[in-house]
């Protein structure tokens, strides 16, 4: 449609997407997971190739086949998504981070698979923090790179969902911050979605209610302008 004609073209630009939704082992047939279809993410990854750009796909646990000329890195846990970044983030022109990744993983992994009614049959699960891959690939940023994150959030007695989304772009450091809001609790495994786009330099861009590759055209028309000539 009219929009994405007019958007500026990502031919010759490099582009790296997470997407999904990390899982951290607890044994070796169990893990703690979320609900992260990678669906945005790869409307995210189509849209772009569609565009010109040069895209690989960081894809945390999605079956879905490799949109056509994207290049996808399987990944299942937070440790090998920040891996998997860090080694294809160096001369990438936008870096984007659409998948959901586990704040925590398990403190340890059982070698083997824990069983009721013996010695190993757990109380409570320990948790550690995982990395913040974001965090760390905007304190990676090269001159000119555009990092972008993802929150979904909802409002809650504290603030409103834009309150909370532009204190987390604050605290990340990140370019833009694609936000979603989840209050209603339907985001998760949908065709359809909105977002809002807030970027450092104080802006909200509003991406109306779409198919995902809709909104993936909106997020990317946000993005193009902001790329260095
Ligand atoms: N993210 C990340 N590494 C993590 C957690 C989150 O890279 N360990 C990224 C997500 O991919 C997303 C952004 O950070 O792009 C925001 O994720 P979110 O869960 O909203 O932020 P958190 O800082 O984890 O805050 P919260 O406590 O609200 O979950
Ligand atoms: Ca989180």
């Amino acid at each position: 449609h009219g929009a994405d004609a007019l958007a500026p073209d990502l031919g010759g630009r490099r582009v790296v997407i997470s997407a999904g939704g990390t899982r951290e082992p607890l044994d070796p047939v169990r893990y703690l997971g979320n609900r992260s279809s990678g669906k945005q993410g790869w409307a995210l990854a189509r849209v772009a190739a569609a565009r010109g750009a040069d895209v690989v796909l960081v894809a945390a646990n999605v079956e879905a086949p490799a949109p056509f000329g994207v290049r996808v890195v399987p990944v299942a846990t937070a440790d090998e998504l920040r891996t998997a970044m860090l080694a294809e983030v160096p001369g990438a022109d936008v870096v984007v981070m659409s998948a959901a990744v586990a704040d925590f993983r398990p403190a340890s992994v059982a070698a083997d698979k824990l069983k009721k009614d013996s010695a190993a049959e757990p109380d409570s699960v320990p948790l550690v923090r995982n990395p913040d891959v974001l965090a760390e690939l905007v304190g990676e940023r090269s001159p000119g790179q555009l990092v972008v994150g993802f929150a979904a959030e909802t409002g809650d007695a504290d603030a409103d969902v834009l309150t909370h989304a532009r204190a987390k772009l604050a605290r990340k450091g990140c370019d833009l911050l694609v936000v979603n809001d989840v209050s209603a609790g339907q985001v998760f495994g949908r065709a359809d979605n909105t977002v809002v786009v807030l970027a450092a330099d104080g802006s909200a861009t509003e991406v109306p209610r779409g198919s995902k590759d809709a909104v993936a055209a909106g997020i990317w028309a946000t993005i193009a302008p902001r790329l260095p000539d």
